[in-house]
């Protein structure tokens, strides 16, 4: 239901994750009146020990909402950390989740008009490592008593393992505590306007459908850039490398969408049972086919270890081996400390057959999504040149966000998952199997990595990446366009 009491608990309420990200993601959605203060109680749990106040002294400077007069954001900041409360203890403390758990009960008890419709989300801002102790905690002490419609929802983050043998053991162990409906797998690119557009777009739209496959599109690129190394979190990065950072989870779902065939209905089984299949049609990666980098400067960072091999670059060809996608390369390119900071998918259309107007020599049709910054979708096309003369340009229709919908705040992945959440909405939250289905795509080439096999090319900060990568990307058929 969306109604009744709904306690919001966040462990790990003191970490990064949570200020950056939950906290504030929650502040918005109160804001905008999602969470109302007569049902919601939000909960802070963590080791360190601190009263109420000085939690909500940590959040308060990251609660910075994107719209309002500053009186309204003054009032509705006091009023959102009114509703927190702080409780400490250990991750694996029987006494702490009891103690958690008579705090949820009693602001449950308080204030539920109707009982048996409590609603409990757990969202774990945790290390991966201490998931299967906190899962037993809450399995034990922490699980809603009711019995009409209440819930308890738990929400987890990557990286859900390090390879296929890890993962599978860390969803067993999850797997023996909770449902599958019960646990929210987050992958916050599944949140992002343009990545929730995606099969709107597709399917949708008559011009897309008779084109989007093997016959008209020469190549897919989805791409992601920073340009800002991994400064502050090089002994977390080391352990996972760009490929488990970004790759296996966040450019795979957006794969998955693109690639995917139309789901029977809207329905999140349905979206995510077409999801799989695409997983599941990917052959085994070419190691001739993978270009990897590490940028200069990346090993001056204390955590680092000296002869560290991990990637910070990697450029990986992916083949789908089904009817819409045989011989269409899929691009996947992410590195960090680029010239550029950037995520968008470049759709390549085949070049015109029996071209009269020598077009391939301005560039080819091209599809743009770009996800972020400043969102937008534009289409390359060649196009007569204004004027007397009869003479071709490439030039774009262009639909940007900002301009096209001014005045539309876009929402932030967090929040929106977090709704979907309390909503009991799992499409945009990753199943077991599809996350098995992508760890069993990158473990073979993750091991080599690992293994020392495959070495990381040196690139400078503030680049490209290496020069290999962009060969690579011309030997599967890309083609530069011309203004971009
Ligand atoms: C996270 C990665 O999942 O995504 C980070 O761990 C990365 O390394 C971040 O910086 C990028 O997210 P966004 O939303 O800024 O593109």
């Amino acid at each position: 239901p969306e109604t009744g009491c709904l306690s919001i608990i966040v462990l790990g309420a003191s970490g990064d994750l949570a200020k950056k990200k939950t906290f504030p993601a929650l502040f918005n959605l109160f804001r905008q009146g999602f969470l109302q203060s007569n049902e919601v109680h939000i909960f802070g749990y963590a080791r360190t020990k601190m009263s109420d106040d000085a939690l909500r002294d940590r959040i308060r400077e990251y609660l910075t909402p994107n719209k309002g007069t500053s009186s309204e954001q003054a009032e509705a900041l006091s009023k959102f950390l009114q509703l927190i409360k702080y409780v400490s203890g250990s991750y694996d403390s029987e006494e702490g989740f009891r103690l958690l758990d008579k705090e949820i009960s009693e602001h449950e008890f308080a204030k539920n008009s109707q009982p048996g419709t409590s609603r409990r989300l757990f969202y774990l801002a945790l290390p991966p490592s201490v998931y299967p102790s906190v899962c037993k905690m809450i399995r034990s002490y922490c699980m809603n008593q009711s019995h009409l419609s209440g819930w308890t929802r738990i929400v987890v983050e990557k990286p859900f393992g390090k390879d296929l043998s890890s993962a599978e053991e860390l969803s067993s162990q999850l797997g023996e505590l909770f449902d599958e409906e019960q646990l929210y797998r987050i992958d916050h690119y599944l949140g992002k306007e343009l990545v929730q557009n995606l099969l709107v777009l597709r399917f949708a739209n008559r011009f897309f459908l008779p084109l989007w496959n093997r016959d008209n599109i020469d190549n897919i690129q989805i791409v992601f850039r920073e340009d800002f190394g991994t400064e502050g979190r090089g002994g977390y990065f080391d352990e996972y490398g760009i490929i488990r950072d970004i790759i296996q989870n966040h450019l795979m779902q957006v794969l998955c969408l693109v690639a995917m065939e139309k789901p029977v209905s809207l329905k999140p089984e349905h979206i995510r049972d077409e999801k799989v299949k695409v997983l599941q049609s990917v052959l085994p990666i070419g190691q001739e086919e993978v270009v990897l980098g590490q940028y200069d400067g990346y090993k001056d960072d204390p955590t680092v270890p000296d002869g560290s091999n991990t990637p910070t670059f990697a450029t990986v060809i992916l083949r789908i081996h089904n009817e819409r996608w045989e011989g269409v390369p899929f691009i996947l390119k992410a590195g960090k400390a680029l010239n550029s900071r950037k995520a968008e998918i470049r759709v390549q259309f085949k070049d015109v057959p029996g071209d009269i107007y020598k077009c391939k020599k301005q560039g080819r049709n091209e599809f743009v999504i770009r996800l972020q910054p400043l969102e937008a979708m534009y289409m390359k096309l060649t196009v007569k040149k204004p004027g007397l003369e009869m003479s071709t340009i490439q030039s774009e229709l262009d639909l940007s966000y900002r301009q096209r919908y001014q005045g539309v705040t876009i929402p932030e992945a967090y929040e929106r998952l977090i709704l979907d959440t309390i909503r009991g909405d799992q499409q945009h939250f990753v199943r077991r199997d599809e996350l098995k289905a992508a760890w069993e795509i990158f473990t073979p080439l993750l091991h080599k990595i690992d293994d020392g096999e495959l070495k990381p090319i040196p690139y400078k900060p503030g680049s490209r990446g290496p020069a290999e990568a962009d060969e690579l990307l011309a030997k599967a058929g890309y083609v530069q366009t011309h203004g971009y």
